[in-house]
């Protein structure tokens, strides 16, 4: 079968493939399984509720809701808590966070003391934290093509989340972007997935720091997620789902990252919301069985258990009542269930669950219904599946060494945080357009600036918003504007510009731009687009979504288009007619529209072409500001080979390119597909 794969994929492979993109040889493969004996017996002395308990992954204020408080930990044998996106102790300061995870963490479930897992999503460092590093978003990291970066960054993030009393990170997420609409563009690191093959590889090796040789998994547990092909879905909708007939092309254009993560060991899986082909991924046997289970077949292949997405049961259920779908689920090879407010709701709307309150018991009650059933019914969940399941589940744990009297030293990684964090940004930056006034680009600047001119109505706050800058999955699920839990470490744009401007110049908003003084040779001006901080399906745009997502994003209302407002574009004008430079800087977590093509109108107006250079930031993270200052300013040169400062996938032209769902770079082009505006990899040098 696995011959057979690799000759099907092998025309694929040829075109893209590097010797580097080779498969690795995975010395992870029976990683966990190593436990299998040790965990088995644990299991065979627990009752069913406890092992039911196992399999339940509860947010900590549904815990805190529960009439028990943290004592339902016991009272439901929980095996594992995950700090929502919204959830928070009464600040998020470390040392508040330190301390409810060492509250929670003292509640062990069961009678064999089994530990938690507790989970946070650090997709970008520990982001829930006042104060932590934020590196850039996956979009950015992509940029930077720096696979040893991204070691480097996730072995930080993993540090930092294990200082915060937490010891699984939701990340990395794999997914391979085809459709910029999509809302969750950023979280992805592009679209070449032999690329996202090698970042996802590294990234987990970062994260998780295993100890081959003791058997050990010294930083903390990944999820690679969303399995599978969630950045695939028709139109990009978040949680959509992905048409499709020819799965081979599925596979090779989505599951690379899985094939990185798996070579590093990665020790837990999470399953889509989205579905293929009408099936959500979370029963979605075929597909589970095929790319995750089939370990004889798949090298190399995943070793660890699987978790499903946050409520996701009640998501797949679709009206069908809840048991049903939460046994399709399980029997799919769902291994650990996150429970949401969702699945409560929907539990009290199944006739068949006689436990009618919106609690957890009604959650394993559930579970409870459907191993109770007769063998004849098709929504039985065996004992046996239920054993295996735990056993994936304390596998992992025996592994992570949470039953050891004595865990390892948190040891900090190498290299300093803060200036990781910077390089990151500074090698994310893709500097498009770079116009030459004679011999002289744009930028580096060489001149003696005595005023940078900043222009970005109606809201110059911008500036100076650290927040914007991080984007979503930042302190709070949808991200936050401003810079209330930042430190003296982080910059934003105009701190970095203050930090590199000589004594006599000044950041000049709101000035007259008419003044004499103010000549090509003395003065820039810095323009700034942004898109605002948001999050999974909040940020879907331009998608025709009429279903149960379409939402009312007023801040994302223009979707993909980028333009100046009418105020700034005077300004941008008048200044252009002294030749002063404008320096175009978008903070965004895709591509977006700049220039216009397919707009009626006046063409010149649109951002990259009234621009004399042109910088795509991403979301840069804590260190942003002071990167792109670094650029503009000469104390960074932008590289352009696949090392750094280049496109992780192609920039459409237009709102209609993307909307092909077929816009992917020039390696595994068709001649259907469309030809972007820059190639994937393009990125200028100064
Ligand atoms: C997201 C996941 C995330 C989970 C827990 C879900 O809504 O899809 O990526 O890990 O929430 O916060």
């Amino acid at each position: 079968m696995l011959k057979k794969l690799v000759i099907m994929t092998l025309p694929f492979l040829s075109i893209t493939a590097t010797a580097e993109t080779q498969p690795p040889q995975n010395q992870y493969n029976q990683f966990y399984s190593y436990y299998q004996d040790k965990a088995k017996e644990i299991v065979n002395k627990m009752t069913l509720e406890e092992k039911i308990g196992q399999m339940t992954l509860v947010s900590i204020s549904q815990i805190k809701n529960e009439k028990e408080g943290l004592n339902a930990i016991e009272k439901y044998n929980i095996g594992a808590i995950l700090a929502d996106g919204n959830d928070m102790p009464a600040t998020p300061s470390l040392s508040d966070w330190q301390a409810l995870s060492r509250i929670i963490s003292s509640h062990t479930a069961s009678t064999q003391h089994i530990p938690l897992l507790l989970g946070t999503d650090a997709v970008h460092g520990n982001q829930h934290v006042a104060n932590a590093v934020i590196f850039p978003h996956n979009i950015g990291l992509g940029a930077t093509h720096d696979t040893q970066l991204i070691h480097q960054i996730a072995a930080w993030t993993a540090y930092d989340v294990k200082l915060s009393g937490f010891n699984w990170a939701f990340a990395p997420t794999v997914a391979v972007v085809h459709d910029f609409r999509w809302g969750r563009t950023y979280e992805s690191f592009g679209s070449n997935p032999n690329w996202i093959q090698n970042f996802a590889r590294e990234y987990v090796l970062g994260a998780q720091n295993i100890d081959n040789t003791k058997h050990i998994l010294r930083g903390v547990l990944t999820s690679t997620k969303h399995f599978m092909a969630d950045g695939n879905t028709d139109n990009g909708i978040d949680e959509g789902n992905v048409t499709t007939t020819n799965n081979e092309q599925l596979r090779n254009e989505n599951y690379p990252g899985y094939i990185g993560a798996f070579s590093a060991g990665t020790g837990s899986v999470m399953i889509s919301y989205s579905s293929i082909n009408h099936i959500p991924l979370s029963v979605n046997k075929f597909y589970l069985d095929s790319y995750l289970f089939k370990k004889d077949t798949l090298d190399p292949h995943f070793d660890g258990f699987t978790v499903s997405d946050y409520a996701a049961i009640s998501k797949a259920a679709r009206g069908k009542p809840f048991h049903e779908t939460l046994a399709n689920s399980i029997n799919a090879g769902m291994d650990m269930i996150m429970v949401g407010q969702g699945d409560l709701y929907y539990i009290n709307n199944d006739p068949a669950l006689i436990d009618h309150s919106a609690s957890l018991s009604a959650f394993q009650a559930a579970i409870l219904y459907d191993v109770n059933l007769s063998d004849q019914d098709p929504y039985k969940i065996s004992q046996q599946r239920i054993d295996e399941a735990v056993t994936h589940i304390l596998q992992v744990k025996l592994a992570m060494g949470l039953f050891n009297s004595q865990q390892p030293k948190l040891i900090p990684p190498q290299g300093d945080e803060n200036k990781i964090a910077l390089q990151a940004a500074e090698e994310s930056l893709v500097l498009l357009k770079n116009d030459q006034k004679g011999n002289t680009p744009a930028i580096p600047i060489t001149a003696k600036i005595k005023h940078i001119l900043l222009l970005s109505p109606p809201d110059y706050s911008l500036y100076d918003d650290i927040g914007t800058q991080c984007g979503g999955w930042t302190i709070k699920w949808q991200g936050m504007r401003g810079n209330k839990y930042t430190d003296e470490n982080a910059s934003s744009i105009l701190t970095g510009l203050k930090k590199l401007a000589p004594a006599n110049v000044y950041i000049n908003a709101n000035e007259p731009l008419l003044i004499d003084e103010y000549t090509s040779s003395n003065t820039i001006a810095i323009a700034l687009l942004a898109e605002p901080p948001y999050t999974e399906f909040m940020g879907d745009v331009d998608n025709d979504d009429n279903g149960f997502y379409e939402i009312n994003h007023n801040q994302l209302e223009n979707g993909l288009f980028m333009q100046f407002d009418d105020f700034t574009l005077t300004k941008i004008k008048r200044l252009k007619e002294k030749n002063i430079p404008i320096i175009t800087v978008l903070i965004s977590g895709r591509p977006m529209i700049i220039n216009h093509l397919l707009r009626s109108g006046n063409d010149s107006d649109a951002p990259l072409n009234i621009s004399d250079a042109f910088i795509a930031a991403w979301l840069p993270g804590t260190k942003g500001g002071e990167a792109i200052a670094n650029a503009i300013f000469g104390n960074y040169h932008f590289r352009n080979s696949e090392t750094a400062n280049t496109l992780p996938f192609p920039w459409p032209k237009d709102i209609k390119q993307v909307k092909t769902g077929r816009l992917v770079c020039d390696s595994i082009r068709k001649d259907s597909d469309p030809v972007p505006m820059y190639e994937c990899g393009y990125g200028l040098a100064t």
